[in-house]
């Protein structure tokens, strides 16, 4: 049993902090934000994570989970802090550091005695440097000593605790072997391949990883917009390419682009990085490109099928950037929906989850339906955002005898050309025959 302080109950914080009580340590989660932890306390959960209910209660039950907003005295009573707080897009496209950099302060200044500072935010590469040196400007008792290593997080949102339960590898990075040592250990139940690395690599690993998976939407969404064009179907072809082990099927399904917390940021953020080490990543720059654009060809397919977008009504389902979360940031529907009500469209929304989120997000005058069906009803055209489970199990029959007009603009591939074929549908999807 360790004692480990998280300090950020965000996303990662959150997911991470239980999962290492689950395994039997005691974990204290700290926030500055009181209404967070007293939410948390009371055992409601600020984000949608299957699981995490569940888990945030049976191990706060336990007494093995606690929150504070007491950061100080939580960073006393531990001897693993983890920093996990967010690492947002700043206007310039870099990551921003300033609360990463006052966690480090305040673990300067309640070090006392040898603890190791874990970060798990990701930080540009040499942020752990960094860190070092706060916490070293910062401590009050002089004799005090403390080791830095870099573990990221490789999470989805939607599928966090059994990614983090039963995670691929951790990344440990670390100058100091014991450090290191104690960090494999405490990862032992999770029963992954653990990978030792230097404190840069492994804070480059985690944009490497990202920017790569990013690269692969990017690059099946490139080739779903030429295999309209020549008439092939991208998902034959992305599932063809997959075939080959080389390549792998994952992150081959072509689309809207890809949104969230964190490809967006981490893509910029790379491409900043390399600006500022004097190397013009053009390969990443253009990922970033594709991934913009592809928004907009799903907007124009939109267009195109129902002949100019005002007076018109549009069902819009799905908000989340993607199913099994209320996530919105990035979302493509973020992009689409103010472009429809600027061009004059009624906009009716739904999504199973985000609803509530989103309407903080959206421009007022979106008419949000608590049900599918409602979104569908009289509707000229249907636009689908997001692959919720059951938007991709919706009844088609019953959708075609809502809708004034059966299109469908399916900018996530959710159906059978076939199928909507039979039930009557003029069906648009990515990178497939019409
Ligand atoms: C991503 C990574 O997958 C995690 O490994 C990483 O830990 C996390 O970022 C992070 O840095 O915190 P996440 O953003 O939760 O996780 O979601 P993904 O499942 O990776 O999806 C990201 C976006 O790509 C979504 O918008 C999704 O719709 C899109 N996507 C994904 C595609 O368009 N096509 C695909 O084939 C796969």
């Amino acid at each position: 049993m360790r004692k480990i302080t998280v300090i950020g109950t965000g996303y990662v914080g959150l997911v991470s902090g239980a999962c290492f009580s689950e395994i039997g340590n005691r974990v204290i989660c700290c926030d500055v934000d009181e209404g967070k932890i007293k939410r948390l306390r009371r055992g409601e959960i600020p984000i949608y994570e299957p699981g995490l209910e569940e888990l945030v209660k049976r191990n706060t039950e336990a007494e093995r989970l606690y929150f504070t907003t007491d950061v100080g005295e939580a960073i006393e009573a531990s001897d693993i802090i983890y920093i996990a707080v967010g690492t947002p897009m700043s206007e310039t496209g870099e990551a921003d550091m300033r609360y990463v950099m006052s966690a480090a302060k305040k673990i300067g200044e309640h070090l006392n005695g040898y603890k190791i500072i874990v970060n798990k935010s990701t930080v540009p590469v040499g942020t752990g440097e960094l860190v070092r040196e706060v916490v070293s400007a910062n401590k009050k008792v002089p004799w005090t000593t403390f080791d830095i290593v870099s573990n990221p997080e490789f999470l989805r949102e939607g599928s966090a605790i059994a990614d983090c339960m039963s995670m691929d590898r951790a990344i440990i990075g670390s100058d100091n072997r014991e450090a290191a040592k104690v960090i494999a250990e405490l990862h032992a139940p999770f029963k992954t391949h653990i990978f030792f690395t230097d404190l840069e690599s492994a804070e480059m690993i985690k944009y490497a990883a990202n920017t790569f998976l990013a690269t692969k939407i990017s690059f099946i969404n490139a080739i779903a917009n030429i295999c309209e064009r020549v008439g092939a179907n991208v998902v034959d072809v992305s599932a063809g390419m997959g075939l080959d082990s080389r390549i792998g099927s994952k992150f081959l399904q072509a689309g809207i682009g890809y949104g969230g917390s964190c490809f967006p940021k981490d893509t910029y953020a790379l491409a900043h990085i390399s600006d500022k080490a004097g190397y013009d990543f053009e390969l990443l720059k253009s990922v970033i490109r594709t991934n913009q654009k592809q928004r907009y060809v799903v907007m124009d397919k939109l267009r195109d099928a129902v002949g100019g977008l005002s007076g018109k009504q549009i069902a819009v389902l799905g908000l989340a950037f993607k199913p099994e979360t209320d996530d919105m940031r990035y979302a493509p529907s973020l992009t689409i929906i103010p472009e429809l009500l600027k061009q004059g469209a009624t906009v009716r929304a739904y999504d199973p989850v985000a609803a509530e989120s989103a309407k903080r997000e959206l421009p007022s005058g979106v008419q949000y339906c608590e049900r599918l069906e409602q979104a569908v009803n009289g509707a000229d055209v249907c636009v689908i955002l997001t692959e919720w489970k059951d938007i991709m199990s919706m009844d088609l029959a019953l959708v075609r005898s809502l809708m004034k007009h059966p299109v469908i603009i399916d900018g996530r591939n959710c159906f059978d050309l076939e199928v909507l074929e039979r039930f009557g549908f003029q069906y648009h999807s990515v990178g497939r025959p019409p």
